[in-house]
């Protein structure tokens, strides 16, 4: 053991007295935790919880969830990104219908087995729903366990995660989904990143790097390559009616979401006409610009106005189409384009 029982035991009792309310805390239905789980991954706490509300409203149970278009999954996410996991999560409810009659395997093999369940929804669902003795490793869990053993394990790689979920075995042996839950409440509300509340924390007579003055330095994270950028032109073409064309995008990044048609910087014209048509044309340059920052890229954004022939834009191939303003409510545009379509309305 890490640490003594008082460590787990002062940790439970601060959780109990100072935990957020938060409505998947008020349920044990573990559809409803996965749900949850999947949104919280690389999103705070507050922006989830309206998103939370609206998702469990349309799909409550993991049949309404299987049952629905990838389109209207994708809707319900717009404005949280990373959007493959609500891509992996619709494809695991369909496997859970599937496969499992519709009820979520408690079985840890299988449930991993589910598409997009990494070894953090894996423990995090579980342990919350079940109980479940898997302790739940995430950058919040990181940062405190680091700093509670003043570990200088580097926290980027793959065996540190492994390393840290022996050594917190221990302590999910029973209350196993509280105690991960109140690992994790305390990174968010008192082990913070930069500006830790150490003369509150609960935990503090348990912290070695506390004692020895390196909060601060810690976790250590070797830092990733510099984030790749793309310079790239959008073009807005209007038909007839003045309907929008836009384009499903077939890359991973953000695949499946609309786009106003979209071209690498490098493409050139050329490719461009042999794309659209030899109709196109650049009316008004540089409209506007916008840089957007995702997690490994950076996208640089040109707005131009164009125009396309009528018969252009009838031959285009499936993956574009017009669209009315009626329209844009029920499709799901990536926020660089949201943001696009807002400045030149
Ligand atoms: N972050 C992700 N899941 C969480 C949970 N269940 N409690 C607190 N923080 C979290």
């Amino acid at each position: 053991m890490y640490k003594q029982e008082a460590f787990k035991e002062n940790l439970i009792d601060w959780f109990d007295e100072n935990q957020r309310q938060m409505p998947w805390r008020e349920t044990s239905d573990p559809y409803a935790i996965w749900v949850s789980e999947v949104m919280l991954q690389q999103t705070q706490v507050d922006t989830v919880r309206d998103y939370y509300k609206r998702f469990m409203d349309r799909f409550p149970h993991i049949m309404s969830l299987a049952e629905a278009q990838e389109d209207e999954v994708l809707k319900y996410w717009e404005g949280l990104g990373y959007y493959s996991r609500a891509r992996n999560f619709h494809i695991a409810a369909k496997e859970v219908v599937n496969h499992y009659g519709g009820v979520i395997p408690k079985d840890p093999q299988q449930f991993k087995a589910l598409k997009g369940v990494g070894p953090y929804t894996q423990a995090a669902v579980l342990s919350i729903a079940f109980d479940t003795p898997l302790p739940t490793v995430d950058g919040n869990v990181f940062r405190v366990w680091s700093r509670l053993n003043n570990d200088r394990l580097d926290t980027a790689l793959p065996q540190t995660r492994k390393t840290y979920e022996l050594q917190l075995k221990p302590y999910v042996k029973m209350h196993s989904g509280t105690f991960n839950q109140a690992m994790m409440e305390l990174g968010a509300l008192i082990c913070t990143p930069k500006a830790p509340l150490c003369l509150f924390c609960p935990v503090q007579v348990h912290c070695e790097a506390y004692h020895e003055g390196t909060v601060l330095e810690l976790p250590v994270k070797t830092k990733k390559m510099k984030k790749a950028s793309l310079d790239m032109d959008v073009y807005i073409i209007q038909g007839d009616s003045g309907d929008y064309l836009i384009e499903k995008r077939q890359e991973r990044l953000l695949n499946g979401m609309w786009q106003f048609p979209l071209f690498n910087k490098s493409d050139g014209i050329d490719t461009v006409k042999k794309r659209l048509g030899n109709s196109f044309k650049i009316e008004r340059e540089n409209i506007y610009r916008l840089k957007h920052q995702f997690t490994h890229m950076t996208w640089n954004l040109k707005v131009h106005i164009a125009t396309l022939s009528n018969d252009d834009l009838k031959q285009l191939p499936n993956q574009y189409r017009l669209m009315s303003l009626d329209e844009k409510q029920a499709l799901t545009f990536p926020v660089p384009m949201t943001k696009i379509f807002n400045a030149i309305q």
